[in-house]
């Protein structure tokens, strides 16, 4: 989780509640709504990240429906949360009172803000600024509020000739003269403290859905006198949710754009930003260049000046500065700077290629370590490896790691020159400065210096195609081109 260092708000503690109870049944998925990814991170996990960059002083999460599920997820991105089982949906305001007997009686004080857990474009700087609004006017309540073309389904902000605010009307609840209200409710609220104690055991629901609605607070808040107030967040995006798939995708679409966009303004060049996906923990130097067609995922580094693409994806790699990675598949791999893997090369875990290096076409390496320099170019298997420094892997080599039943590893020292196609049968040992002849399987350790030739003398059987193909084109080649058929 991201943190910065200043306060919630310049005045007071704040403590937010997440809910996160609904049954998301829309997705049609065994996944829970929340859980579901975008930009490398559940939609929960984004919320929460906006969360802890206010530095909350609590953070009460209330799961229901496969609680199973979120409540871990939920521990495990932010420790400290409290978590609130809400047994039956009965309503936002229903999941607050929730989350606030599940608060220690002292900690119900301060501004308390409600947010959802299926916002995932949410940035800490908009609650931010929320809540030093709310705090500044002293409302007993504040509604972020959102003005959209398309208010269908959600509450509506609703105003007194002066413009204040009177209430929120739901879109079930609405009369037809509401239900054209273009600003509407986003669910992120904010409360005073002691307000909000005494009104949620004032909530009923006596309403089109049968539910507790938490919006009736602001009804509320009025007949106690207290300023209600909304404050219009212009980005409205950051305060959607996702409730099903093809909302999920343009959610997914717009978190990645923006991504892009602010790599784009810290000097990364982004060819084709429409085929390009970063995700949000992506960390990326200036004047990298991605081609188009790559994805950029979890923990991936890339060093300055190096390319990335077309059509590549890297998954917890890191590359070094200068690197050119080509039409490459990789996960929890490192590039060295300058080096050049691909194109079509397969990288899998544990692999680490020095300066300099090369994997090249058509090659796949596993748990390999390639020192400075060294280089496998083609058509290669490369699995429990360590390769020195300068060393050069002839073409079509595979390092046999597997017996069937344990894998072993192989280590071929510096500046060694393996010949093409042949195959290292781990445990082996292949020296500094050692050779290979072509075509050698390698089953014993080789010297430093030494050239290991383990394919046998070439035997030439003369007038064999005559003799053995006969009515073939290969025997009429053959014996057109001189070729007799002798015994064997
Ligand atoms: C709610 C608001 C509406 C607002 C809209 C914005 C109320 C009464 N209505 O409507 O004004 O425009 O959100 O999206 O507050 N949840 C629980 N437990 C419950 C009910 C809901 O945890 O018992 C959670 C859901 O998981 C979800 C959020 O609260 O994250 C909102 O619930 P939802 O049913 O989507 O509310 P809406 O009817 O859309
Ligand atoms: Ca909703």
């Amino acid at each position: 989780m991201s943190t910065t260092s200043k306060p919630a708000t310049r005045s007071g503690a704040v403590t937010v509640i997440v809910l996160a109870a609904g049954g998301g049944t829309r997705m049609k998925s065994k996944t829970m709504k929340v859980l579901h990814p975008i930009s490398g991170r559940t939609m929960i996990g984004h919320v929460l990240d906006a969360v802890a960059s206010l530095r909350p002083h609590r953070v009460v999460a209330v799961v229901g429906n496969q609680r199973e599920q979120v409540g871990p997820h939920i521990q495990e991105l932010l420790p400290e949360a409290v978590l609130a089982v809400q047994e039956t949906q009965d309503g936002t305001g229903h999941a607050v009172r929730v989350a606030w007997e599940a608060l220690d009686p002292a900690d119900r004080t301060g501004t308390v803000l409600v947010a959802y857990g299926d916002t995932p474009l949410l940035e800490g700087e908009s609650l931010r600024a929320f809540a030093e609004d709310h705090v500044a006017a002293g409302r007993g309540v504040s509604i972020l509020s959102g003005v959209v073309a398309n208010p269908h389904g959600y509450g509506r902000v609703l105003r007194d000739a002066a413009g204040e605010v009177t209430g929120i009307v739901e879109q079930k609840d609405a009369t037809e003269e509401q239900r054209a209200v273009c600003e509407i409710n986003s669910g992120i609220l904010a409360f005073d403290a002691e307000f909000l104690d005494g009104a949620l055991s004032r909530l009923t629901n006596d309403n089109a859905n049968g539910e507790y609605y938490l919006t009736d607070t602001v009804q509320l808040a009025r007949e106690d006198g207290l300023p209600v107030g909304a404050f219009p967040i212009e980005d409205v995006l950051q305060t959607e949710g996702a409730n099903d798939r093809a909302q999920l995708a343009a959610l997914a679409k717009e978190k990645n754009r923006r991504i892009l966009d602010r790599w784009m303004r810290e000097g990364v060049t982004i060819i084709d930003p429409d085929t390009t996906w970063i995700d949000v923990d992506v960390r990326l130097e200036q004047d990298v260049t991605i081609l188009p067609g790559v994805q950029l995922l979890g923990a991936t580094v890339v060093a300055e000046d190096a390319v990335v693409g077309p059509d590549s994806t890297l998954k917890d790699v890191e590359v070094g500065a200068g690197a050119h990675v080509v039409r490459t598949h990789g996960e929890l791999a490192v590039i060295g700077a300058k080096a050049n893997v691909g194109p079509f090369t397969y990288l899998r875990p544990g692999t680490e290629l020095g300066a300099g290096g090369k994997i090249g076409g058509f090659v796949e390496t596993k748990n390999a370590r390639i020192g400075d320099g060294a280089k496998v170019p083609h058509l290669s298997y490369v699995g429990d490896a360590e390769i020195g420094e300068g060393t050069n892997i002839g073409a079509g080599t595979i390092f046999a790691n597997y017996d069937g039943v344990e894998k072993h590893r192989t280590v071929v020292g510096r500046h060694a020159r393996t010949a093409s196609n042949n195959t290292f049968v781990a445990p082996v040992h292949i020296g500094d400065g050692a050779g290979t002849g072509a075509g050698s399987v390698i089953r014993e350790d080789v010297p430093p210096g030494a050239l290991a030739v383990s394919a046998g003398p070439q035997r030439n059987i003369e007038g064999w195609a005559v003799r053995r193909r006969q009515g073939t084109a290969q025997a009429e080649a053959a014996r057109a081109a001189g070729s007799e058929a002798t015994e064997d």
